[in-house]
């Protein structure tokens, strides 16, 4: 059947169309009830159905002759070339046993537990066997610091907080235990257990009664055979991703929507079906990495992959391909970043032609604005679809795409594509309108959302409500720009919050100038995400110091970049920091980030009749030019 016919299928009877769809998983007892709105106001997909997200994605498959069928390939060119599969039967038995460990430390249905761990396979037996008990688990990604964990740790108010020793990346050991250990000092929430995966590179040190060693608590464990029914509505994890403020927002996803929103998406707009091999390089720490490395393929029967290491000088920027090959992955997903960095290191695809390719059906971009160029290159480079597709970790799959598994439409360079099935998607203007084609505004999605989507925040309705339903009522706001052309194709064009999008990692500057303004010699500052030709943006600090202050920049730099590294991580590449004289604003005080970013992008403004001295802007521009900041001034 055409997009189109399905689209419009999917909008005009969403509960008729989500019905049919859940018929594709297993339920315990299907749901008497589709769509319901509760006391609050907010929306519920599937309540009453009754069902297990582990039972789904692992013993389902073993009970229907896939047992034997590889289910999880670890692949780690970072810790000099391990490389390990699991079958089906062989991740029942592992995850059953984790679920023991779990159970033995008293985790039930309900409780929390903190993942902290590197891109190792224990990761996804952690993950499912939370699941498998009905537990809630919360992943935090590796490279955030230990101030970023602890606000985790007493957002959720984890039992248990299971973490691995340590990370590898190229030549370079990351312990996790300094940071796990800071966490759980400045938080304060206190976990029974800390379940240490010791690594053979890294050793973690242990602090009595508290902590445990995985591999010990593995030893005489009584496996949980049964998976436990949970609601559709209970939540399977809660997954933080940066908002508008220094606190992160604590996405809730639950078992019913989720399962059956990855199955849709795995076969309609993935095109892919059991016994394919599906890779999403990313981390688990990410949306991707929850619903396309884990839940999305094992749900659907594939073989999917865990793999640790870089897209380049792991040992080589040809690594991507050799597991491609390796493996005979179909379809492949990553970020536009991988992609520069490889073509960086390998403008002429040298590597690329090395390898046996003929597997791969279709290439995926997601994570962060796709540059024509870089699509383009990689098109001609690998010579089949090459699609970029649009989500965020709120919906926890795609919103915008194109159709590997049921009409492929021709693919628009500079359009992450149509709306998914479900996704009424519209760019508005400032009164709730809908904008005519090709006009720019804010994207935003008719509510109630598919299922799949997040129901709420977790233990936080009203921000919920009021982050993503206030400002356009009737409608989710996604926090981007975009405009729709005539045919109904959508382009994204960032960001229109203080949200950034570092290497696809999803960064708040708000968190950032929080910290940099905290320094003792700082009276007023902004952090903005300006365009960087590797990682797409970058953060770039704006200093306005005390009066009377004499610090120097390169001291000032050096201290600020410690401190954002120290309390949000490695992975906000805050590198830059400048003083300024003044910084734009509107006589209501309101500082012009947004004219700030554009001038250091080169792109077109117009300043707002209540700036308040239009002056400044000539004296930023003086500054980037001198400092060469953005790609404006670095040509
Ligand atoms: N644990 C600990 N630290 C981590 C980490 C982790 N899991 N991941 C990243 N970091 C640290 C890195 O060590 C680095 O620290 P440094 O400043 O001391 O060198 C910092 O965070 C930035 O890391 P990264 O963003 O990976 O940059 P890089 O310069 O090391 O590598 C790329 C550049 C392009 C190769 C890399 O950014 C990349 O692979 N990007 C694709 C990202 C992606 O797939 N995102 C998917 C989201 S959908
Ligand atoms: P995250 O929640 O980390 O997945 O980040 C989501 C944000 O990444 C979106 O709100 C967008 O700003 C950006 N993003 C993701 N995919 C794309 C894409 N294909 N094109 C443009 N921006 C994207």
């Amino acid at each position: 059947m055409d997009y189109q016919t399905i689209y419009d299928r999917s909008l005009a009877n969403p509960e008729g169309f989500w019905r049919e769809q859940a018929q594709n998983i297993h339920w315990f007892k299907f749901p008497q009830n589709l769509l319901t709105k509760d006391d609050e106001g907010l929306y519920r997909w599937f309540k009453g159905g009754k069902m297990n997200t582990c039972y789904l994605a692992v013993d389902n498959h073993v009970e229907n002759g896939r047992g034997e069928q590889v289910a999880l390939i670890y692949d780690s060119p970072a810790t000099g070339g391990v490389k390990k599969q699991y079958t089906y039967r062989q991740l029942q038995h592992e995850v059953a046993r984790f679920a023991g460990v779990l159970r033995g430390l008293g985790v039930e249905k309900g409780d929390r537990v903190i993942i902290y761990m590197p891109m190792v396979a224990e990761v996804a037996f952690a993950m499912l066997a939370c699941a498998r008990l009905g537990a809630v688990h919360s992943v935090v990604f590796g490279g955030f610091a230990a101030h970023e964990l602890a606000i985790r740790i007493d957002d959720a108010t984890p039992k248990v907080l299971l973490m691995g020793s340590g990370g590898k990346e190229l030549d370079k050991i990351i312990p996790y235990k300094p940071i796990v250990d800071r966490a759980l000092d400045e938080a304060k929430h206190k976990v029974d257990h800390v379940v240490v995966l010791q690594r053979d590179f890294v050793t973690a040190d242990m602090q009595k009664g508290r902590d445990l060693d995985w591999l010990e608590q593995l030893e005489n464990v009584e496996p949980v055979a049964d998976c436990v029914p949970v609601d559709a509505t209970d939540p399977l994890y809660i997954l933080y991703t940066s908002g508008t403020t220094g606190k992160p927002k604590g996405i809730v996803r639950d078992n019913g929507g989720h399962a059956v929103s990855l199955r849709f998406s795995m076969k309609y707009v993935y095109g892919v079906d059991a016994d394919d091999v599906y890779w999403a390089a990313s981390d688990i720490g990410w949306a991707v990495g929850h619903s396309y490395i884990v839940y999305g393929p094992l749900i659907t029967g594939c073989s999917t992959l865990i793999y640790e290491g870089k897209p380049i000088k792991s040992p080589d920027a040809g690594v991507f391909w050799r597991i491609i090959s390796e493996y005979k992955v179909k379809v492949f997903f990553t970020a536009p970043t991988a992609i520069r960095a490889i073509r960086k290191e390998d403008p002429n695809a040298d590597f690329m032609k090395k390898y046996d390719l003929s597997s791969l059906k279709y290439q995926f971009l997601a994570g962060e604005r796709c540059d024509v160029s870089t699509l383009t290159w990689l098109t001609e480079n690998l010579n089949r679809p090459v699609i970029d597709h649009w989500w965020q970790t709120e919906s926890g799959f795609p919103m915008l795409a194109n159709f590997a598994g049921s009409d492929l439409l021709p693919i628009k360079q500079g359009s992450a594509g149509k709306p998914v099935f479900g996704f009424d998607i519209q760019a508005l203007d400032d009164n709730i309108e809908v904008l005519p084609p090709n006009t720019e505004g804010a994207i935003a999605i008719k509510y109630p959302l598919p299922p799949g989507c997040l129901p709420t925040l977790w233990q936080d309705t009203q921000r919920f409500k009021d982050s993503y339903l206030a400002a356009y009522p009737g409608y989710y706001f996604s926090g981007d720009g975009g405009y729709k052309d005539e045919e109904g194709y959508v382009y994204i064009t960032g960001r229109i919050d203080d949200v950034i999008n570092v290497a696809g990692h999803r960064l708040s500057t708000s968190a950032m100038e929080e910290i940099v303004a905290s320094h003792p010699s700082v009276a007023e500052c902004a952090v903005v995400g300006i365009e960087e030709n590797l990682k797409g943006q970058v953060p770039v600090g704006f200093i306005i110091l005390k009066s009377g202050e004499s610090i120097s920049e390169t001291d000032l730099q050096r201290d600020l970049v410690r401190m954002v590294r120290d309390q949000i991580g490695a992975v906000a590449c805050f590198k830059d920091a400048f003083i300024a004289k003044r910084l734009p604003k509107t006589r209501s005080g309101k500082i012009l980030r947004k004219i700030m970013r554009h001038i250091a992008d080169g792109k077109p403004f117009a300043p707002p009749s209540t700036i308040e001295d239009m002056t400044v802007l000539d004296e930023l521009k003086e500054l980037m030019s001198e400092k060469k900041i953005g790609l404006a001034f670095v040509k």
